[in-house]
């Protein structure tokens, strides 16, 4: 399927999702190894469920949300993941940032290539000051990726989450503007 291009990298594109793209969506959502983290996908998504509280969140005024297509390889033209910044508070110039992709585009630095660009974007094109993340405690994939993007440890929010049958610590992270070294140097570090 030909979907417009808004975010050109290396390996990958990242495009605005379309209606066709909403089975893959429901289906990230809906895996057990990207809902482990992620509280919002805590309980599954019909198509419906989906439709009705996920998928106009893609298009809110206040979101940036991407889905990451590589444009070579096995996984050529297919979505593997989506990248977002949400909710942007343009008056503030503050964005939270959220990435999920499916596990079977793990390990190949799709993640932290689409992230960096991501972020630029931001930072160049939006004039974000700063980007927050909140991470899970147990979830190390995801922290590592915050650390190879530069985002900074801030604070341990101790407990503030249940997940996997226990309460979690959640870990604040930040990035600003001054500290953002750009994609290149990020993807080359
Ligand atoms: C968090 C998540 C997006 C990370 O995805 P990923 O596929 O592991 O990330 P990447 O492939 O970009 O990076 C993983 C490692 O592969 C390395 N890598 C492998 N091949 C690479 C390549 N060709 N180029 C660059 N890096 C490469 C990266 O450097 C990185 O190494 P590091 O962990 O030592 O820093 C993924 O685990 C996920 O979707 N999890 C479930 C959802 C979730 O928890 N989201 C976050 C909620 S806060």
């Amino acid at each position: 399927m030909s979907r417009p291009t808004f975010i050109e990298c290396d390996r990958l594109e990242l495009k605005p999702p379309e209606e066709d793209d909403i089975e893959f969506l429901r289906e990230g959502a809906n895996h057990p190894d990207v809902r482990r983290y992620i509280n919002v996908f805590r309980t599954p998504y019909t198509e419906e469920r989906y439709r009705d509280e996920l998928w106009p969140r893609e298009h809110d005024e206040d979101t940036v949300s991407l889905l990451v297509v590589p444009t070579d390889g096995d996984l050529s033209g297919e979505p593997i993941g989506s990248v977002q910044l949400a909710p942007v508070i343009y008056t503030d110039g503050y964005a939270n940032f959220g990435v999920w992709f499916h596990p079977k585009a793990w390990g190949e630095g799709y993640a932290l290539e689409a992230s960096a660009h991501l972020l630029e974007y931001g930072f160049k094109e939006l004039r974000l000051h700063r980007v927050s993340a909140t991470v899970m405690a147990p979830n190390e994939d995801s922290q590592s990726l915050c650390q190879r993007l530069g985002f900074v440890h801030e604070g341990t929010a101790r407990q503030s989450q249940f997940a996997n049958g226990e309460y979690v610590d959640v870990e604040r992270y930040g990035l600003l503007a001054s500290e953002w070294e750009g994609p290149n140097e990020v993807l080359e570090s």
